[in-house]
């Protein structure tokens, strides 16, 4: 990493590893390994080193957290279906110290009515949702562009 360069880390929940054959009517035909590559290469155009993890367990992804606070790491999280009902995973945000911001491939608010609530956007500082792959590459730029703020 070179002195300009920043850490982002990426958290994905649970299920986005089927990426490429999860729904591909919803979620598009990219795999996720495709996906991790894409948000690497465009992280570091925006100057951010990106770790990009995904896990199916709510407490792993709990952890991530708690490291991401105590490092003051900024996180870009797509949380999966925990969005829609994990307190605990919220309140891990909850105790972040640098911007969060949420993202989902899909358009939660577009579809089944317990997608409509997310328990860990009021605890984000912005949620990015719709734009498929872009939804990250959007939450880069709205992440370098709250770092660049004065
Ligand atoms: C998702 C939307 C959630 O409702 C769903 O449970 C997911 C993926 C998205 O990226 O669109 O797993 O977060």
């Amino acid at each position: 990493m070179s002195d300009s360069q920043h850490p982002v880390w990426v958290l994905n929940g649970p299920n986005l590893n089927r990426l490429g054959t999860r729904e591909p009517d919803i979620y598009g035909d990219r795999d996720y390994d495709s996906v991790v590559e894409e948000i690497e290469r465009e992280a570091s155009a925006l100057g951010f080193t990106a770790v990009v993890r995904q896990t199916n367990d709510e407490a792993e992804l709990i952890a991530w957290l708690h490291d991401a606070a105590d490092q003051s790491v900024p996180v870009i999280m797509n949380p999966a279906a925990f969005t829609h009902y994990s307190y605990a995973v919220r309140d891990a945000c909850a105790l972040l110290t640098a911007p969060l911001i949420e993202v989902h491939l899909s358009n939660p608010l577009a579809r089944e009515e317990f997608r409509h609530t997310s328990v860990v956007g009021g605890v984000a500082n912005g949620t990015i949702s719709g734009f498929g792959l872009d939804s990250y590459r959007l939450a880069l730029r709205a992440l370098a562009g709250l770092q660049s703020s004065p």
